[in-house]
């Protein structure tokens, strides 16, 4: 999977992609991040990307000319066999879509993305309008530029990219299925006077699957309740959440009447 991204500071991720999965994954050649420098693309002397707001007001905003060159010349180049014209053309904007794991995985479905950092105030509406195909935000809160958010969106998607991690670590984790993640342990069995559950030791894989799930579930309702009523529940699981004192949306509630322990 390639991932092309526009940014006026391609420093910034040479640290990240140097590191860890991201640099196996690219030198396996799992994935490939190209980065592209919008102020290259400038035409003046000054090599200006942005330009004060009309209407007035604090800041400067990124000047269309440029990064729309930019992004026609990625969307023309061809890279891994194909051009980047069906792929998504993602800005990264605080505006945008909730970044969520169901959105990683989706992308991870594409063999080319284009990830767009804004700076400034952001980019000019026409840009957004006549070339940007989808805007993710990755929290309510302001970056100082979208090249944090872009490298947040490929690291949470190349894992899911097959061959870059181990699929089964994939699939039991938070958010993959709708539910948290059960609590983790390992060696020593007892730290500082704190014992591992028992289960976990025990040897019984069924007690541990069981045990496993009923966390996850507990862990939902107690930190996140909101995400129950989209969550792919079993009977089971159901019988197990109302002994919790969660009220099944599917019974006429919301899933929210009770207030969860930690609220
Ligand atoms: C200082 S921000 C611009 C904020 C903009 N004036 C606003 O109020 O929405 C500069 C750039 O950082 C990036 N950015 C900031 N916060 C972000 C977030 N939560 N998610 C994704 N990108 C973000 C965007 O690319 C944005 O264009």
């Amino acid at each position: 999977m390639r991932f092309d991204v526009l940014t006026l500071f391609p420093g910034m991720f040479t640290g990240p992609l140097s590191e860890s999965i991201l640099k196996r994954a690219i030198q396996a050649g799992c994935i490939a991040v190209v980065l592209h420098d919008i102020r290259a693309y400038a035409t003046d002397r000054h090599r200006t990307t942005d330009d004060a707001p009309y209407g007035g007001g604090a800041g400067m905003v990124m000047k269309p000319e440029p990064l729309a060159a930019c992004i026609r010349a990625v969307l023309a180049m061809n890279g891994g066999g194909e051009t980047g014209h069906n792929s998504p053309v993602i800005l990264l904007t605080p505006d945008g879509e909730p970044f969520t794991q169901r959105i990683a995985a989706e992308l991870a479905t594409y063999p080319r993305l284009v990830l767009v950092c804004g700076r400034y105030e952001g980019v000019d509406e026409r840009v957004r309008e006549a070339l940007i195909t989808r805007e993710l935000s990755i929290g309510d809160y302001v970056l100082t530029g979208g090249e944090l958010a872009a490298m947040v969106v490929i690291d949470a998607v190349a894992r899911l990219v097959p061959g870059v991690i181990d699929s089964e670590s994939t699939a039991e984790e938070s958010f993959s299925d709708g539910l948290l993640e059960y609590p983790q342990y390992t060696r020593p069995a007892v730290w500082e006077g704190r014992a591992v559950p028992p289960v976990l030791v025990s040897g019984h894989h069924g007690e541990v699957a069981q045990w496993r799930r009923r966390e996850r579930l507990r862990r939902t309702f107690e930190r996140r309740p909101d995400l129950l009523v989209r969550a792919a529940l079993t009977d089971a699981d159901r019988a197990y959440l109302r002994t919790l004192g969660w009220s099944d949306p599917g019974n006429g509630g919301t899933g929210r009447e009770h207030r969860s322990p930690v609220e």
